[in-house]
Protein backbone atom coordinates (compact mmCIF):
# COMPACT_ATOMS: atom_id res chain seq x y z
CA UNK A 1 0.00 0.00 0.00
CA UNK A 2 2.50 2.56 1.22
CA UNK A 3 4.65 2.22 -2.09
CA UNK A 4 1.43 2.84 -4.41
CA UNK A 5 1.34 6.41 -2.25
CA UNK A 6 5.28 6.66 -2.98
CA UNK A 7 4.67 6.00 -6.29
CA UNK A 8 1.58 8.60 -6.97
CA UNK A 9 3.42 11.18 -5.03
CA UNK A 10 6.49 10.40 -7.32
CA UNK A 11 3.83 10.46 -11.00
CA UNK A 12 2.15 13.38 -9.80
CA UNK A 13 5.48 15.18 -9.22
CA UNK A 14 6.59 13.97 -13.04
CA UNK A 15 3.45 15.10 -13.88
CA UNK A 16 4.13 18.26 -12.48
CA UNK A 17 7.57 18.58 -14.62
CA UNK A 18 5.85 18.45 -17.93
CA UNK A 19 6.65 21.69 -19.63
CA UNK A 20 3.36 22.86 -20.12
CA UNK A 21 2.34 22.43 -16.30
CA UNK A 22 5.46 24.08 -15.42
CA UNK A 23 4.60 26.72 -17.16
CA UNK A 24 0.78 26.95 -16.05
CA UNK A 25 2.33 27.04 -12.72
CA UNK A 26 5.02 29.73 -13.76
CA UNK A 27 2.03 31.82 -14.72
CA UNK A 28 0.27 31.39 -11.66
CA UNK A 29 2.80 32.02 -9.50
CA UNK A 30 3.22 35.45 -11.42
CA UNK A 31 -0.57 36.03 -11.79
CA UNK A 32 -0.24 35.01 -7.45
CA UNK A 33 -3.18 33.07 -7.94
CA UNK A 34 -4.14 29.38 -6.92
CA UNK A 35 -3.89 26.62 -9.55
CA UNK A 36 -5.10 23.16 -9.13
CA UNK A 37 -5.29 20.31 -11.31
CA UNK A 38 -8.39 18.27 -10.54
CA UNK A 39 -11.27 16.08 -12.86
CA UNK A 40 -10.71 13.65 -15.37
CA UNK A 41 -6.87 14.03 -15.43
CA UNK A 42 -5.90 13.57 -11.79
CA UNK A 43 -8.20 10.68 -11.74
CA UNK A 44 -6.55 8.71 -14.47
CA UNK A 45 -3.10 9.23 -13.02
CA UNK A 46 -3.94 7.79 -10.16
CA UNK A 47 -5.19 5.06 -11.99
CA UNK A 48 -2.22 5.07 -14.22
CA UNK A 49 -3.84 5.72 -17.09
CA UNK A 50 -1.91 7.69 -19.84
CA UNK A 51 -2.91 11.41 -19.47
CA UNK A 52 -2.68 13.34 -22.31
CA UNK A 53 -5.14 16.09 -21.57
CA UNK A 54 -5.17 18.32 -18.38
CA UNK A 55 -8.02 19.92 -16.49
CA UNK A 56 -6.66 22.45 -14.05
CA UNK A 57 -8.91 25.41 -12.02
CA UNK A 58 -7.81 28.77 -11.09
CA UNK A 59 -9.18 31.27 -8.85
CA UNK A 60 -8.26 33.93 -11.29
CA UNK A 61 -9.55 35.58 -14.56
CA UNK A 62 -9.35 32.39 -16.96
CA UNK A 63 -9.69 34.84 -20.11
CA UNK A 64 -6.49 36.56 -19.13
CA UNK A 65 -4.64 33.58 -17.77
CA UNK A 66 -5.76 31.44 -21.09
CA UNK A 67 -4.71 33.70 -23.62
CA UNK A 68 -1.33 33.64 -22.09
CA UNK A 69 -0.97 30.28 -21.45
CA UNK A 70 -1.79 29.99 -24.61
CA UNK A 71 -0.01 32.32 -26.46
CA UNK A 72 3.21 30.54 -24.40
CA UNK A 73 2.34 27.11 -25.52
CA UNK A 74 1.78 28.56 -29.31
CA UNK A 75 -1.68 26.98 -29.36
CA UNK A 76 -4.92 28.14 -29.43
CA UNK A 77 -7.74 29.67 -26.80
CA UNK A 78 -11.21 29.74 -26.65
CA UNK A 79 -12.69 31.42 -23.62
CA UNK A 80 -16.53 30.38 -22.75
CA UNK A 81 -17.59 33.26 -20.40
CA UNK A 82 -20.98 32.10 -19.35
CA UNK A 83 -19.39 29.11 -17.74
CA UNK A 84 -16.01 30.52 -16.79
CA UNK A 85 -14.44 28.29 -18.53
CA UNK A 86 -11.30 27.83 -21.38
CA UNK A 87 -9.53 25.45 -23.78
CA UNK A 88 -6.12 25.60 -25.46
CA UNK A 89 -5.31 23.75 -28.16
CA UNK A 90 -1.75 22.64 -28.47
CA UNK A 91 0.11 20.13 -30.72
CA UNK A 92 -2.93 18.56 -31.15
CA UNK A 93 -3.62 18.21 -27.05
CA UNK A 94 -5.85 20.08 -24.85
CA UNK A 95 -6.06 21.96 -21.93
CA UNK A 96 -8.81 22.53 -19.94
CA UNK A 97 -9.08 25.84 -17.90
CA UNK A 98 -11.83 26.72 -15.20
CA UNK A 99 -12.56 29.27 -12.66
CA UNK A 100 -12.78 27.92 -9.01
CA UNK A 101 -16.98 28.24 -9.07
CA UNK A 102 -19.61 27.33 -7.27
CA UNK A 103 -22.79 25.88 -9.46
CA UNK A 104 -26.38 27.20 -8.38
CA UNK A 105 -29.17 24.40 -10.21
CA UNK A 106 -32.05 26.43 -10.06
CA UNK A 107 -34.10 23.99 -11.90
CA UNK A 108 -33.43 20.39 -12.26
CA UNK A 109 -31.81 19.64 -15.95
CA UNK A 110 -31.18 22.78 -16.71
CA UNK A 111 -28.01 24.57 -16.54
CA UNK A 112 -26.42 25.42 -13.88
CA UNK A 113 -26.28 29.17 -12.97
CA UNK A 114 -22.16 30.02 -12.03
CA UNK A 115 -20.58 32.01 -9.12
CA UNK A 116 -16.86 32.24 -8.58
CA UNK A 117 -15.00 31.21 -5.32
CA UNK A 118 -11.95 31.23 -3.54
CA UNK A 119 -12.12 27.87 -1.94
CA UNK A 120 -11.40 24.63 -3.39
CA UNK A 121 -13.56 22.52 -1.57
CA UNK A 122 -16.46 24.17 -2.85
CA UNK A 123 -15.84 23.91 -6.05
CA UNK A 124 -14.81 20.14 -5.09
CA UNK A 125 -18.49 19.71 -3.84
CA UNK A 126 -20.91 20.36 -6.90
CA UNK A 127 -19.40 17.86 -8.45
CA UNK A 128 -20.47 14.26 -9.96
CA UNK A 129 -18.84 11.56 -8.08
CA UNK A 130 -16.41 11.02 -5.53
CA UNK A 131 -13.47 10.04 -7.73
CA UNK A 132 -13.84 13.26 -10.15
CA UNK A 133 -13.76 15.73 -6.91
CA UNK A 134 -10.71 15.26 -5.95
CA UNK A 135 -7.83 18.03 -6.56
CA UNK A 136 -4.00 18.25 -6.90
CA UNK A 137 -2.44 21.47 -5.36
CA UNK A 138 0.23 22.22 -7.73
CA UNK A 139 1.84 25.32 -5.93
CA UNK A 140 1.84 23.16 -2.23
CA UNK A 141 2.30 19.76 -3.66
CA UNK A 142 -0.78 18.28 -1.91
CA UNK A 143 -4.08 16.12 -2.49
CA UNK A 144 -7.11 17.85 -1.26
CA UNK A 145 -9.76 14.94 -1.00
CA UNK A 146 -12.28 16.56 1.27
CA UNK A 147 -14.97 13.30 -0.20
CA UNK A 148 -12.50 10.40 -0.04
CA UNK A 149 -12.23 9.77 -3.37
CA UNK A 150 -9.09 8.37 -3.10
CA UNK A 151 -10.47 5.98 -1.18
CA UNK A 152 -13.41 5.22 -3.79
CA UNK A 153 -11.05 4.67 -6.66
CA UNK A 154 -8.94 1.90 -4.43
CA UNK A 155 -12.14 0.00 -3.56
CA UNK A 156 -13.15 0.79 -7.37
CA UNK A 157 -16.89 2.92 -5.90
CA UNK A 158 -18.98 5.67 -7.98
CA UNK A 159 -20.52 7.85 -5.46
CA UNK A 160 -21.97 10.61 -5.76
CA UNK A 161 -21.56 13.58 -3.48
CA UNK A 162 -24.78 14.43 -2.00
CA UNK A 163 -28.58 13.24 -2.50
CA UNK A 164 -29.69 15.81 -4.88
CA UNK A 165 -26.74 14.79 -7.32
CA UNK A 166 -28.95 13.00 -10.02
CA UNK A 167 -31.98 15.93 -9.84
CA UNK A 168 -29.89 19.05 -10.14
CA UNK A 169 -28.07 17.17 -13.31
CA UNK A 170 -29.92 14.23 -14.81
CA UNK A 171 -26.80 13.68 -17.52
CA UNK A 172 -25.16 12.43 -14.06
CA UNK A 173 -27.12 9.43 -14.67
CA UNK A 174 -25.22 8.46 -17.56
CA UNK A 175 -21.84 9.35 -16.35
CA UNK A 176 -22.59 6.76 -13.34
CA UNK A 177 -22.89 3.81 -15.75
CA UNK A 178 -20.44 5.40 -18.44
CA UNK A 179 -17.70 5.58 -15.89
CA UNK A 180 -18.93 1.79 -14.17
CA UNK A 181 -18.22 0.04 -16.98
CA UNK A 182 -15.45 1.82 -17.84
CA UNK A 183 -13.37 1.19 -15.27
CA UNK A 184 -15.46 -1.80 -14.29
CA UNK A 185 -16.13 0.19 -10.67
CA UNK A 186 -19.45 -0.56 -8.88
CA UNK A 187 -22.10 2.01 -8.31
CA UNK A 188 -22.37 2.27 -4.53
CA UNK A 189 -25.61 1.27 -2.88
CA UNK A 190 -27.20 4.49 -1.86
CA UNK A 191 -26.10 5.88 -5.15
CA UNK A 192 -27.64 3.09 -7.32
CA UNK A 193 -30.98 3.27 -5.07
CA UNK A 194 -31.07 7.52 -5.89
CA UNK A 195 -30.40 6.99 -9.99
CA UNK A 196 -33.02 4.31 -9.95
CA UNK A 197 -35.05 6.74 -8.10
CA UNK A 198 -34.22 9.53 -10.40
CA UNK A 199 -35.09 7.40 -13.74
CA UNK A 200 -38.38 6.16 -12.16
CA UNK A 201 -39.45 10.03 -11.43
CA UNK A 202 -38.43 11.11 -14.75
CA UNK A 203 -36.02 13.60 -13.94
CA UNK A 204 -34.20 12.39 -17.46
CA UNK A 205 -37.36 14.30 -19.08
CA UNK A 206 -35.92 17.85 -17.61
CA UNK A 207 -32.75 17.80 -19.99
CA UNK A 208 -33.10 19.01 -23.30
CA UNK A 209 -32.42 16.73 -26.01
CA UNK A 210 -28.85 18.30 -27.42
CA UNK A 211 -27.42 17.67 -23.61
CA UNK A 212 -28.99 13.68 -23.93
CA UNK A 213 -27.22 13.80 -27.43
CA UNK A 214 -23.94 14.87 -25.86
CA UNK A 215 -24.26 12.30 -23.48
CA UNK A 216 -25.33 9.30 -26.09
CA UNK A 217 -21.84 10.74 -28.25
CA UNK A 218 -19.77 10.22 -25.66
CA UNK A 219 -21.28 6.51 -24.89
CA UNK A 220 -20.43 5.94 -28.41
CA UNK A 221 -17.05 6.75 -27.94
CA UNK A 222 -16.04 4.02 -25.16
CA UNK A 223 -14.77 1.16 -25.92
CA UNK A 224 -17.60 -0.55 -23.94
CA UNK A 225 -20.69 1.08 -25.16
CA UNK A 226 -22.49 -1.64 -25.72
CA UNK A 227 -22.60 -2.92 -22.03
CA UNK A 228 -23.27 0.75 -21.33
CA UNK A 229 -26.35 1.19 -23.57
CA UNK A 230 -27.64 -2.23 -22.32
CA UNK A 231 -27.23 -1.48 -18.98
CA UNK A 232 -28.95 1.93 -19.61
CA UNK A 233 -31.84 0.03 -21.55
CA UNK A 234 -32.88 -2.28 -18.71
CA UNK A 235 -32.87 0.70 -16.62
CA UNK A 236 -35.90 1.80 -18.92
CA UNK A 237 -33.86 5.12 -19.68
CA UNK A 238 -33.99 5.36 -23.14
CA UNK A 239 -37.48 3.86 -22.73
CA UNK A 240 -38.16 7.09 -20.29
CA UNK A 241 -36.65 9.16 -23.00
CA UNK A 242 -37.37 8.07 -26.52
CA UNK A 243 -40.37 5.67 -25.13
CA UNK A 244 -38.62 2.26 -26.90
CA UNK A 245 -35.96 0.15 -25.52
CA UNK A 246 -32.55 -1.17 -27.27
CA UNK A 247 -32.80 -5.07 -27.35
CA UNK A 248 -29.31 -7.14 -28.17
CA UNK A 249 -29.88 -7.33 -31.21
CA UNK A 250 -30.05 -3.54 -31.79
CA UNK A 251 -27.19 -2.97 -29.93
CA UNK A 252 -25.28 -6.33 -32.09
CA UNK A 253 -26.38 -4.13 -34.83
CA UNK A 254 -24.32 -0.95 -33.52
CA UNK A 255 -21.24 -3.05 -32.58
CA UNK A 256 -21.27 -4.18 -36.07
CA UNK A 257 -21.08 -0.53 -36.90
CA UNK A 258 -18.34 0.07 -34.70
CA UNK A 259 -16.21 -2.44 -35.37
CA UNK A 260 -16.11 -1.96 -39.52
CA UNK A 261 -15.19 1.93 -38.82
CA UNK A 262 -18.30 3.18 -39.51
CA UNK A 263 -17.86 7.04 -38.32
CA UNK A 264 -19.29 8.24 -34.85
CA UNK A 265 -21.75 10.52 -36.41
CA UNK A 266 -23.04 7.82 -38.30
CA UNK A 267 -23.71 5.17 -35.97
CA UNK A 268 -24.86 8.12 -33.83
CA UNK A 269 -27.83 8.91 -36.25
CA UNK A 270 -28.49 4.95 -36.38
CA UNK A 271 -28.68 4.67 -32.86
CA UNK A 272 -31.49 7.17 -32.87
CA UNK A 273 -33.11 5.89 -35.62
CA UNK A 274 -33.18 2.58 -33.82
CA UNK A 275 -34.76 4.44 -30.54
CA UNK A 276 -37.55 5.66 -33.07
CA UNK A 277 -36.86 9.43 -32.51
CA UNK A 278 -38.21 11.23 -35.01
CA UNK A 279 -38.53 14.86 -34.12
CA UNK A 280 -36.66 15.86 -36.74
CA UNK A 281 -36.89 19.15 -36.82
CA UNK A 282 -34.35 19.12 -33.63
CA UNK A 283 -31.65 17.60 -35.90
CA UNK A 284 -28.91 18.96 -38.60
CA UNK A 285 -30.37 18.87 -41.89
CA UNK A 286 -28.13 15.87 -42.99
CA UNK A 287 -28.79 13.83 -40.05
CA UNK A 288 -32.74 13.87 -40.67
CA UNK A 289 -32.44 12.80 -43.82
CA UNK A 290 -30.39 9.87 -43.15
CA UNK A 291 -33.08 8.79 -40.76
CA UNK A 292 -35.82 9.41 -43.68
CA UNK A 293 -33.99 6.87 -46.04
CA UNK A 294 -33.37 4.74 -43.14
CA UNK A 295 -36.95 4.42 -42.65
CA UNK A 296 -37.29 3.96 -47.01
CA UNK A 297 -35.14 1.35 -47.28
CA UNK A 298 -37.11 -0.51 -44.24
CA UNK A 299 -40.01 -0.47 -46.71
CA UNK A 300 -37.95 -1.64 -50.03
CA UNK A 301 -36.17 -4.36 -47.93
CA UNK A 302 -37.79 -7.10 -48.95
CA UNK A 303 -38.26 -5.38 -52.87
CA UNK A 304 -34.92 -5.08 -53.18
CA UNK A 305 -33.60 -8.81 -51.41
CA UNK A 306 -35.81 -10.08 -54.29
CA UNK A 307 -34.89 -7.54 -57.71
CA UNK A 308 -32.98 -9.29 -60.29
CA UNK A 309 -32.55 -6.86 -62.67
CA UNK A 310 -29.86 -3.99 -62.22
CA UNK A 311 -32.22 -1.44 -63.44
CA UNK A 312 -34.50 -2.22 -60.17
CA UNK A 313 -31.74 -2.44 -58.17
CA UNK A 314 -30.96 1.06 -59.13
CA UNK A 315 -34.42 2.49 -58.95
CA UNK A 316 -34.55 1.15 -55.36
CA UNK A 317 -31.13 2.34 -54.00
CA UNK A 318 -30.91 5.67 -55.87
CA UNK A 319 -32.90 7.54 -53.35
CA UNK A 320 -30.26 6.88 -50.88
CA UNK A 321 -27.60 9.28 -50.10
CA UNK A 322 -23.74 7.66 -49.65
CA UNK A 323 -24.10 7.80 -46.21
CA UNK A 324 -26.98 5.66 -45.70
CA UNK A 325 -25.99 3.26 -48.19
CA UNK A 326 -22.66 3.03 -46.34
CA UNK A 327 -24.75 2.22 -43.08
CA UNK A 328 -26.83 -0.64 -45.02
CA UNK A 329 -23.57 -1.73 -46.23
CA UNK A 330 -22.32 -2.89 -43.25
CA UNK A 331 -25.45 -4.15 -41.67
CA UNK A 332 -27.26 -6.32 -44.06
CA UNK A 333 -24.56 -8.84 -45.88
CA UNK A 334 -27.39 -10.32 -47.79
CA UNK A 335 -27.55 -7.39 -49.90
CA UNK A 336 -23.86 -6.13 -50.43
CA UNK A 337 -23.61 -7.90 -53.64
CA UNK A 338 -26.42 -5.71 -54.97
CA UNK A 339 -25.21 -2.24 -53.34
CA UNK A 340 -21.62 -2.74 -55.14
CA UNK A 341 -23.86 -3.18 -58.39
CA UNK A 342 -25.49 -0.27 -57.70
CA UNK A 343 -22.09 1.68 -56.98
CA UNK A 344 -21.01 0.10 -60.95
CA UNK A 345 -24.11 0.73 -62.70
CA UNK A 346 -25.24 4.22 -61.49
CA UNK A 347 -22.03 5.66 -63.03
CA UNK A 348 -23.48 4.33 -65.92
CA UNK A 349 -24.06 7.26 -68.90
CA UNK A 350 -26.55 7.94 -71.50
CA UNK A 351 -25.25 8.96 -75.11
CA UNK A 352 -27.86 11.43 -75.24
CA UNK A 353 -28.25 14.11 -72.28
CA UNK A 354 -30.65 17.35 -72.25
CA UNK A 355 -28.76 19.34 -74.56
CA UNK A 356 -28.92 16.73 -77.00
CA UNK A 357 -32.68 15.94 -76.53
CA UNK A 358 -32.97 19.81 -77.38
CA UNK A 359 -30.88 19.98 -80.46
CA UNK A 360 -32.64 16.64 -81.62
CA UNK A 361 -36.17 18.65 -81.02
CA UNK A 362 -35.02 21.45 -82.83
CA UNK A 363 -33.96 19.37 -85.31
CA UNK A 364 -37.30 17.59 -85.90
CA UNK A 365 -35.75 14.48 -85.39
CA UNK A 366 -38.36 13.64 -82.18
CA UNK A 367 -41.40 15.23 -82.14
CA UNK A 368 -44.15 15.50 -79.17
CA UNK A 369 -41.29 16.03 -75.94
CA UNK A 370 -41.73 18.55 -73.31
CA UNK A 371 -39.11 20.14 -71.64
CA UNK A 372 -40.98 18.72 -68.40
CA UNK A 373 -40.92 15.18 -68.86
CA UNK A 374 -36.93 15.54 -69.89
CA UNK A 375 -36.22 14.26 -66.90
CA UNK A 376 -38.42 10.91 -67.30
CA UNK A 377 -36.71 9.71 -70.92
CA UNK A 378 -33.69 10.33 -69.47
CA UNK A 379 -34.23 8.04 -66.28
CA UNK A 380 -35.93 5.79 -69.09
CA UNK A 381 -32.72 5.54 -71.26
CA UNK A 382 -30.44 5.26 -68.27
CA UNK A 383 -32.32 2.49 -66.94
CA UNK A 384 -32.25 0.39 -70.19
CA UNK A 385 -28.65 1.35 -70.83
CA UNK A 386 -28.02 0.20 -67.16
CA UNK A 387 -29.71 -3.39 -68.35
CA UNK A 388 -27.99 -3.59 -70.97
CA UNK A 389 -30.43 -2.53 -74.00
CA UNK A 390 -29.07 0.15 -75.71
CA UNK A 391 -25.72 0.18 -77.09
CA UNK A 392 -25.55 3.31 -79.57
CA UNK A 393 -26.72 6.73 -79.87
CA UNK A 394 -28.83 5.60 -82.66
CA UNK A 395 -30.61 2.85 -80.12
CA UNK A 396 -31.24 5.35 -77.58
CA UNK A 397 -33.25 8.06 -80.66
CA UNK A 398 -35.02 5.12 -81.67
CA UNK A 399 -36.55 4.17 -77.89
CA UNK A 400 -37.03 8.13 -77.47
CA UNK A 401 -38.92 8.12 -80.84
CA UNK A 402 -41.03 4.49 -79.06
CA UNK A 403 -41.55 6.43 -76.37
CA UNK A 404 -42.91 9.74 -77.38
CA UNK A 405 -45.48 8.06 -79.70
CA UNK A 406 -46.50 4.97 -76.88
CA UNK A 407 -47.48 8.00 -74.64
N1 LIG B 1 -18.56 17.25 -13.90
C1 LIG B 1 -19.64 17.16 -13.04
N2 LIG B 1 -20.90 16.93 -13.51
C2 LIG B 1 -21.10 16.75 -14.84
C3 LIG B 1 -20.03 16.84 -15.75
C4 LIG B 1 -18.76 17.08 -15.24
O1 LIG B 1 -19.45 17.31 -11.84
N3 LIG B 1 -22.33 16.52 -15.30
C5 LIG B 1 -17.20 17.52 -13.37
C6 LIG B 1 -16.45 16.29 -12.90
O2 LIG B 1 -15.69 16.64 -11.78
C7 LIG B 1 -15.55 15.95 -14.07
C8 LIG B 1 -15.21 17.34 -14.59
O3 LIG B 1 -16.38 18.12 -14.35
O4 LIG B 1 -14.41 15.24 -13.68
C9 LIG B 1 -14.83 17.38 -16.06
O5 LIG B 1 -15.91 16.89 -16.85
P1 LIG B 1 -15.66 15.92 -18.08
O6 LIG B 1 -14.53 16.40 -18.89
O7 LIG B 1 -16.96 15.67 -18.74
O8 LIG B 1 -15.30 14.57 -17.32
P2 LIG B 1 -14.02 13.72 -17.11
O9 LIG B 1 -14.11 13.25 -15.70
O10 LIG B 1 -12.80 14.41 -17.54
O11 LIG B 1 -14.37 12.48 -18.03
P3 LIG B 1 -13.67 11.83 -19.29
O12 LIG B 1 -12.61 10.94 -18.72
O13 LIG B 1 -14.78 11.06 -19.94
O14 LIG B 1 -13.15 12.95 -20.14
Amino acid sequence: MKSNIIDKKKSLLDFKNQPVIARAVELAKEFNIKIFLVGGPLRDIFLRKKVLDFDLAINGDVKKFGSLLAEKLKGKFIYHPQFLTGKIIYNSNYLDIARLRDEIYEEPGALPKVIPIDDITVDLKRRDFTINAFAYDLLEDRIIDPFSGVKDLKERKIRILHERSFIDDPTRIFRAIRFAKRFNFEIEKKTFTLLKRAIKESYLKTISYQRIFHELYLILKEKKFNEILFSLSQLRIFKKIFGKSLYRRNIKELERLKSLKTPLELIFIYLLYLLDFRELRILKKEEAKIIEELDYFRKIKRRLLRAKRYSKIYQLLSPLSLSTLKIIYALEISLRRKIKIYEKIKEKRTLINGRELRKLLQKGVIKNLKEKDFSKILLHLKLKKIDGELKSKEEEIKEIIKWTQER
